[in-house]
């Protein structure tokens, strides 16, 4: 599956063929979540069988307690009643114990199937390539873990119960109207003919109204979620107004989707309890009349009219389920296709163990491309030897960034290959290589937790000690013991927070603690202001010494520290040399050096 095919999911518009395989793919994700739980199922099974079956008796209990008890109580003879009676409450009770059971029973069995699908969506999403989550929204993510799980653990917890019992329910009175009266059995098959064709019509109605409101309500969520991660562009260019007109007409498609589904079941709804009356009243005449005759008796006649009472019942119930399998089975085929995204960039087969890496980059004959019809890199050759410090610089859209990201493997290369240390990076082992390859950027993260635990994220098992020279070498040291709690501070706490530049600087220790081979700076002093940044930029003399490191920076004071300069344009290598030759030049870099000395005066 495509990224595109997820996309064509949340519109709900596919052909025959992707609907089956669509399926195919739920069926094999329900298979596997329920496999390791098949004796549980099993057991659950019995359970309700055998309960179903004790509710069942009653009915068929009072005919025999009427038609054979109450003469023998009438001529003296108290046995045959008791009897009876015993019967009817062990069998009340045995179905009110077994039924108690299967409710905790499916109840665990709905828990482990949603927690390990819990587990694998969060895992699964959080190890797909970044390809993916460009691609695919966060809205949409989001809409995954809540409302389609939701929509899953519902069916699970109610609609299946009422399914199996209601069914079972069902077809064990058809068994006993038969065993009683199998005439009365006939007239029961009868009216099944309308219930079906009520049912089916309902079935087919439904299937598009509830499409529809799942269609309207993720889309709900999506532009929630999307307005609210971008409250900060929504306030500052003044979107407010025209959010709160799509938002208000998604509310109301949302309505009007709704609107209809609730329509469908007023139909269906009544129509079920009209067939069931007349069945009740065919019944009633029919069996009355064979009463009068003496051909039936009249505990039995009892009998069939309290089980045709009950019949229709779980119809009710089985509608209901159509209802939450339909939200069920669509947000499993959501979840299905996300849980069979392969990433886009796959582990290594048979990785190569780099256990100290130099840090030389190679660039051989790499073509790169996001989308087929336009190219980014074409034909890309570049060496870069271990310890150079790179500056790397160009208009914006020239590739910059796409050239840090083929270096960290965020992407791999159409064709060609990226090396580090002659080891193609797909040969590598994720771990070498992300011990190997740091990447800090300009949205520098910080996570829940304190300054010192997102410090210590570039190394898990670094001690205070390590934490704190690693902040002390970038320059950050200062600021962190200001903290109300200094390196305990929580980032996200009041007091905590902490500037743009300050976060940089903790990215940078973490990035010092990583103690990386290579590293990459995408434009990552860019949010600093002047005094932040060159007190950075101390820090990353010390950060960069020992190691291979691209920088790619908007202000070319950065350059100055490089060893050799990369002109980058429409993602080709225009110029390539020592600052000096280059400023010294008449090249693209000299010209926007002379402008830049211009710009300081
Ligand atoms: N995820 C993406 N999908 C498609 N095109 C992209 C993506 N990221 C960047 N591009 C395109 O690739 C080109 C190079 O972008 P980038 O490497 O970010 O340039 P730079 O960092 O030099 O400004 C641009 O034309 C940009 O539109
Ligand atoms: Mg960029």
């Amino acid at each position: 599956m495509s990224v595109h095919g997820v996309q064509g999911e949340e519109r709900g518009d596919y052909t025959k063929a992707e609907s089956r395989q669509i399926r195919q793919r739920s069926l094999r994700l329900l298979g596997s979540l329920l496999s390791p739980l098949v004796r549980r199922v099993v057991l659950t099974g019995v359970v309700v069988v055998i309960s179903t079956a004790a509710q069942v008796a009653g009915p068929a209990l009072i005919a025999i307690g009427i038609d054979r008890g109450l003469p023998a109580l009438i001529d003296g003879d108290a046995l045959p009643i008791a009897l009876v009676v015993a019967a009817y409450l062990f069998t009340g009770i045995i179905g009110a114990v077994l039924i108690a059971w299967y409710t905790v029973l499916s109840a665990r069995i709905s828990q482990a199937v949603l927690i390990d699908l819990r587990k694998r969506v969060f895992l699964h999403t959080q190890k797909l390539s970044l390809e993916f989550h460009e691609s695919y929204t966060s809205g949409r993510i989001i809409a995954r873990q809540t409302s389609d799980l939701d929509a899953i653990r519902e069916l699970l917890d109610s609609g299946v119960n009422q399914l199996v019992q209601g069914a079972l329910y069902m077809a064990f009175i058809a068994i006993a109207m038969f065993a009683l009266d199998w005439r009365s059995g006939l007239i029961l098959f009868a009216f099944l003919i309308p219930l079906g064709v009520l049912t089916r019509w309902f079935q087919v109605n439904s299937q598009r109204g509830f499409r529809l409101t799942r269609v309207a309500s993720a889309r709900l969520i999506v532009q929630f979620v999307e307005t609210m991660t971008g409250i900060r562009a929504v306030k500052a260019f003044r979107k407010e107004a025209r959010n709160e007109e799509e938002y208000a007409e998604l509310v109301e498609s949302y309505r009007a989707s709704n609107g209809r589904v609730i329509r469908l079941f007023g139909i269906f709804d009544p129509g079920l309890i009209l067939i069931g009356n007349v069945a009740l009243a065919a019944m009633l005449l029919l069996g009355g009349l064979r009463v009068a005759g003496g051909s039936l008796e009249i505990g039995v006649l009892l009998g069939v009219l309290l089980y045709t009472r009950q019949f229709f019942f779980p119809a009710q119930e089985i509608a209901m389920f159509y209802n939450s399998y339909q939200s069920a089975a669509a947000a499993l085929e959501k979840v299905s296709g996300v849980l069979e995204e392969r990433p886009g960039v796959a582990d290594p087969v048979a990785p190569v163990d780099l256990w100290e890496a130099k840090g030389d980059v190679r660039f051989d004959g790499v073509e790169f491309a996001y989308t087929e019809d336009r190219v980014i890199l074409p034909r890309f050759d570049l060496e870069i030897a271990a310890g150079q410090v790179i500056a790397l610089v160009g208009s914006t859209g020239a590739g910059k960034s796409t050239l840090a990201k083929l270096i960290s493997r965020f992407y791999d290369p159409s064709s060609g290959a990226v090396e580090l240390d002659g080891v193609d990076l797909r040969d590598l082992h994720p771990k070498d290589l992300r011990r190997a390859i740091v990447m800090v950027t300009q949205e520098a993260y910080l996570f829940s937790g304190t300054v010192s635990e997102n410090i210590a994220l570039g190394k898990p098992d670094a001690s205070h000690d390590e934490i704190v020279q690693a902040a002390m070498a970038v320059g950050a040291h200062e600021f962190i013991q200001a903290l109300p709690d200094g390196y305990d501070t929580d980032v996200n706490k009041r007091g905590g927070r902490v500037s743009a530049g300050q976060r940089q600087l903790i990215s940078f220790a973490r990035a010092f603690l990583a103690d990386p081979a290579v590293l990459i700076l995408d434009e990552a002093t860019a949010s600093l202001d002047i005094p932040s940044e060159r007190l950075v930029q101390e820090g990353l003399t010390t950060l960069l010494a020992r190691r291979t490191a691209v920088i790619i920076a908007h202000r070319l004071s950065t350059v100055a520290i490089a060893d050799r300069v990369l002109v980058m344009e429409h993602g080709r290598i225009v110029e390539d040399g020592t600052p000096r030759d280059l400023i010294a030049g008449t090249g693209r870099f000299a010209q926007l050096h002379a402008a830049w000395r211009e710009s300081l005066v």
